[in-house]
């Protein structure tokens, strides 16, 4: 949530004036050293999380006798600790984990006679708002436990998706909506039985924000009503469209930033593999060991040329550039065809169909693989081409699109 942070979350707190805030799943710990950098030298944070991938502890030294970490879940941990002016609920997405957190956190409110913290949600949109996700199953009781799956999902579909969709490798419930399903229903069902009037406002983008204020707390803070009312006006629901396009494309560029730095892992594997498979058909390895032995018994009783000792591999280096020029015409004569995989990226100046063949601008003529769909890339557009070269042409072997 802490792409959040800034605009809705940060405001929230500072309009209350919070002076304890605990934070329910921390992951990373993003928003949780951004609630640092901001929160004054008077308010302490609790943060729980039972599997965090950041050390707490650098946080602890940082921010001594202000930071405290909660290994444990939020069921675990919640019931001892005092109760707070906001919460921060992003830990387990499921009915079961948020309805308890909801219901102990009310019961220390109630317990030490204040209101119910300030309640900020994430993953109350889509996918998790009518659909439970488990991070570890085995800790949800079983009458409380959907149907799972490790499968993804998509919009619109009730059931997981049979191929790909999102967060597939997590485990979520089979079906979306449905009584105990999600974590926007789990909020339902608490505000439904909560003895006090509740304002509920949620924000939709980013999978969701539901912030839950008591009436009596916005009495008392007449800021964070005024916030409140900001967010569902024209005009901040139209910053919050901004917003929800600033994060798209901050997504984007992760994104594809990811995807690049795969494919040219995958494509200098794809070519360390050939050069592999290569040597070996070339027996390299053996061809430098003949021409060693080789050189060792042509001295016939001279001292060896200590050049040649200190750097054998250089003397030897055009012998075995022969020996492998002489090996690959061998293997072209038994019908073997082995060329090396070469990369290069240009702008295509022009494609010809009917020829099989496309052009970069700096006038190398590629021929395309059977079954290349010509319709998919435009002249002018930047590409990557791997490529072979045989019998004097260029085998493209694969074509990318270079954004
Ligand atoms: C969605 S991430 C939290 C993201 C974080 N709030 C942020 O803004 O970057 C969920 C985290 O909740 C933790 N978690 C899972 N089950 C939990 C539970 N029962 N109680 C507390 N935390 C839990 C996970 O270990 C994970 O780190």
């Amino acid at each position: 949530m802490y792409q959040l942070w800034d605009d809705i979350v940060a405001p929230v707190i500072d309009a209350l004036g919070a002076r304890r805030v605990i934070e329910i799943g921390a992951l990373r710990g993003e928003t949780t050293a951004r609630m640092l950098d901001r929160l004054g030298g008077k308010c302490e944070l609790h943060v729980i999380d039972p599997e965090p991938q950041f050390d707490p502890a650098e946080h602890e030294r940082a921010f001594p006798g202000r930071y405290h970490f909660h290994r444990g879940t939020s069921h675990e941990v919640l019931p001892g600790l005092p109760a707070a002016d906001a919460v921060l609920v992003d830990g387990d997405h499921n009915w079961y984990t948020v309805y308890h957190e909801l219901r102990m956190l009310a019961e220390t409110a109630q317990r030490e006679g204040v209101p119910l913290p300030v309640l900020v949600l994430h993953d109350v949109g889509w996918p998790y708002g009518r659909r439970d996700l488990y991070y570890e199953p085995d800790r949800i009781p079983d009458e409380f436990r959907q149907p799972w799956a490790r499968a993804g999902m998509r919009p619109g579909e009730p059931s997981l998706a049979y191929l790909g969709g999102l967060n597939r490798h997590m485990a979520n419930a089979r079906r979306e909506g449905g009584p105990s399903n999600g974590v926007m229903t789990a909020v339902d069902d608490f505000v439904v039985e909560h003895p006090r009037p509740l304002r509920v406002v949620v924000v939709p983008i980013f999978y969701g924000l539901a912030i839950v204020v008591e009436d009596r707390v916005m009495d008392a803070h007449p800021e964070l009503g005024a916030l409140l009312d900001h967010l569902e006006s024209p005009a901040g629901t139209r910053a919050l469209l901004e917003l929800g396009e600033r994060i798209r494309i901050d997504e984007a560029i992760l994104t594809q930033t990811w995807l690049r730095h795969l494919e040219e892992q995958g494509q200098r594997r794809a070519d360390r593999y050939i050069d592999l498979v290569k040597a070996l058909l070339l027996d390299e390895r053996n061809l430098q060991h003949e021409l060693r032995v080789s050189y060792a018994l042509g001295l016939r009783g001279a001292p060896p040329d200590p050049a040649a000792l200190r750097d054998l591999e250089a003397i030897l280096h055009p012998r075995v550039r022969g020996a492998i020029r002489a090996r690959l015409a061998e293997l072209a004569q038994g019908g073997v065809a082995v060329a090396a995989v070469t990369s290069t990226t240009g702008t295509i100046s022009s494609l010809d169909p009917t020829k099989h063949q496309l052009q970069l601008s700096g006038g190398q003529t590629f021929e395309v693989p059977a079954g290349w769909n010509f319709s998919k890339y435009k002249v002018g557009e930047k590409i990557r081409v791997s490529y072979q070269k045989k019998n004097g042409m260029m085998d493209a072997t694969r074509i990318v699109a270079v954004k």
